[in-house]
This record gives structure tokens, sequence and C-alpha cells, in this order.
């Protein structure tokens, strides 16, 4: 099969019968992160439109470049390294680009049944593009620890913590200064983001997150829904308790461990259909929606089987995996931090493993 690019741009020749590169139009590059806007006439071909001139001319080995030290060679697998990170980075911008456009849809409509089908399919990108990230890790795994150390203190200070795109993802789904600990979104606003950086950072914070946007839709489904959950709910569930442990009893467990069991039960359970209780755990951060959006995930996860139900369930459902594949990033991360540089203090300043480990939290 032939390259679309080269197909339309030999249609294009032969139409004005003349050269590819003779053949000029506008382009027009938005750069959402910095909000540059570069107008450029170049002839339109595969080169130009994927900007692959300066794509392609950004990578720069310092230990190839940087000979001061005439003992040392260059380190061949550099430039491994910073292409894994550049293509890190491109994806973030995608994942960014689609949660803008979830965010866009909850922040200006009412209704957002119709575009249910849309924020599906874009959240469901966002996981593909999880999954290659978290794939993409393993290349480095084809570096050898020591390799890594002949470039490390080339790139020293710089690290993967300072990525300004990784902390606007984690603003936009809706991480906040409680769930960080040593980390507050102050120190990347103050410290180590400056000028433009910080700003863009900054409007990050500002905005409605996803998180937000979500609780304010299954608040309203809640306040829309005309039968009282809680009430049904309760009766279900103090049954169901009550069942459970006459049923441990009959299988021979001891009946005060049952009983102990089931008071657990209804103090957890308590705690969701009571809105004070809950409140309290809202406010120790244990949980991150209001009580009545939490009622109403929980109402949905319950009658999902509902026509009415079926979407909205299938929407949390895919928040569900991105967020566990977040965690999963994270995870396969400090494996390879692990395996590169054991607990060593990174490079962006924290100790390492145990800051990495803390983020799990997230
Ligand atoms: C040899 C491979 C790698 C090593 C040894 C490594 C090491 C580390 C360490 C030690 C940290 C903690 C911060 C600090 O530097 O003090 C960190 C954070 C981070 N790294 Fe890496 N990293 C590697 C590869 C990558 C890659 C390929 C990416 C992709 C972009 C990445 C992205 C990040 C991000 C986003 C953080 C911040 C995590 C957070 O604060 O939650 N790292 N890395």
């Amino acid at each position: 099969m032939s390259c679309p690019y080269l197909q339309s741009n030999l249609d294009n020749m032969k139409n004005n019968n003349s050269n590819v590169d003779e053949i000029p139009i506008l382009t027009t590059t938005t750069n959402s992160i910095t909000n540059d806007h570069a107008h450029v006439t170049e002839p339109l071909n595969y080169t130009t439109y994927l900007g692959l001139n300066s794509l392609l001319s950004s990578l720069r080995c310092l230990s190839h470049v940087d000979r001061s030290n005439e003992s040392s060679l260059p380190v061949h697998d550099e430039h491994f390294f910073i292409i894994i990170h550049q293509a890190f980075e491109l994806w973030f911008k995608e994942i960014i680009y689609e949660i803008d456009s979830i965010r866009d849809i909850f922040g200006s409509n009412d209704d957002v049944a119709t575009f249910v089908f849309d924020i599906s399919l874009r959240l469901n990108r966002i996981g593909k593009v999880w999954k290659i990230l978290i794939d993409q890790l393993q290349l480095l795994e084809s570096m050898t620890p020591m390799e890594f150390l002949e470039f490390r203190d080339f790139i020293t200070p710089a690290s993967g913590f300072q990525s300004l795109q990784f902390r606007i993802i984690e603003m936009k789904l809706g991480l906040t200064d409680k769930s960080r600990d040593a980390y507050k979104s102050n120190f990347f606003t103050e410290t180590m983001f400056k000028g433009k950086q910080s700003n863009e950072l900054q409007t990050s914070i500002g905005e409605v997150s996803l998180l937000r946007h979500i609780e304010r839709w299954l608040e309203k489904i809640y306040d829309e829904t005309s039968f009282n959950f809680c009430e049904v709910y309760e009766e279900a569930v103090e049954s169901m308790i009550d069942h459970d442990k006459q049923e441990k009893i009959q299988n021979g467990i001891d009946e005060q461990i049952a009983e102990i069991e089931a008071d657990k039960a209804k103090l957890q359970f308590d705690e969701m259909i009571n809105s004070i209780k809950y409140q309290v755990l809202v406010n120790n951060n244990q949980r991150r929606m209001s009580h009545k959006a939490m009622l109403a995930a929980l109402m949905i996860a319950h009658y999902y089987q509902q026509p009415c139900f079926q979407q909205v369930y299938q929407i949390i459902s895919l928040l569900m995996d991105n967020d566990t594949l977040m965690t999963s990033w994270r995870h396969r991360h400090i494996l390879l931090v692990l395996r590169q540089i054991g607990r060593k203090p990174g490079t962006g300043g924290t100790d390492g493993f145990t800051y990495l480990q803390a983020t799990l939290n997230f």
C-alpha cells in the first residue's frame, strides 16, 4: 500500500501539473501546552505536515556533544534513552488533549447523555495509550544499569519528576494537594517550574478537573432519580449482612466472630449511607467525591443493567480502568527505577524509591 501523504501530493501534482515542493499552504501549528502560534508558509508534504524537521532535530545527546571530559567516550544508549522520553511526552500531549476534550463536553453541556459515546471512545483511547506507555517502559530494560551510569552524570539534575505534562495530567484528572504529601502543587508552581511553565500549571490547577465534572454529573443523576435509593439500599444491605452472618454460623464459624464481622460490615456501610459519617471520611481524604455523587455511583453500580444506567456505568468503568492503568504505570516505573538505580536518590532531588512508592496512593 502506498503512503497516503505521497498519494495526495501526487494527485495535487497531477492536477496542478506542478512539483510537490511548489504547492504552498498555510500551516498553523498550535501547541496546546505553550499556546505558541506559529504561522509558516511551507509546501505541504509528509515532512512539513508532521513538522519533522523540528521534531527530529530536537535530540541532543549530552555525552556526545559535551566533550569537556575527553577521557569518557560518547555513550551509545543515551540516544535510545532520549527517544523514549520524547515519545512519552508526545503521548502525554495526546492524553491531555483527550482529557481536555472530555472536560469541554462536560463543561459546555447540561445534558451530556448525547455525548456519552464520544466520551467512552476517548476514555477508551486514553486507556490504550496508557497500555502503550506501560509497555514502553520495558524498552529501557534493554539498557544495562552500568550503561545508564555512564551518562547519568551528564543528565543530572534533569528528571521525569520535572515533566510539566505529567503534572498537568495529574491536575486535570483531579489530583489535589490533599492527596500529595511532600510535594504539593505550590512546590511545582513556585519552586520547580518558573514563568510560562508555572503559569501553565497554575491554569490547569484552577480549571474544573475531570473528577469534579464527573462528581457534578453523578449528583445530577441522583437528583433526577425519583425513588429513595438510600432507604431501599439500607434495607437490602442490612438483611444481606444478617443473612451472611447466619450462613457463617451454620458453616461452623464462631458466633462471636461472625457477630464482630457483621458489626464491622454494618459500620462500614453506615459510613457510606450516613452523610455526616461520610463527610468525616472526605475530611480525612479517604473519599474524594461528595456524598450524593458517591450514592449515585453506588446506585448505578447496583442497577447497571437498567437501560437508563448502562451508558453511565460504562463511563464509570472506563474511568476506573484509566485509574488502574495510571497506577500500573507508576508501579512499572518503580520496578524500572529499582532495576536501574536501586535505592539511590533520583536526579530530580527526591529520595527515589521511597518517594515513588508514596505516589502509588495518588
Ligand atoms: C532509567 C530509567 C529511569 C529512571 C532510573 C528513573 C528514575 C526516576 C526517579 C528516581 C524519580 C523520582 C524523582 C527524582 O528524580 O528524584 C522519577 C520520577 C519520574 N519519572 Fe522516572 N526514571 C526513569 C525513566 C522514566 C521514563 C522513561 C519516564 C517517562 C516519561 C519517566 C517519568 C517519570 C515521572 C513522570 C516521574 C515523576 C513521578 C511522580 O512524581 O509521581 N521516568 N524517575
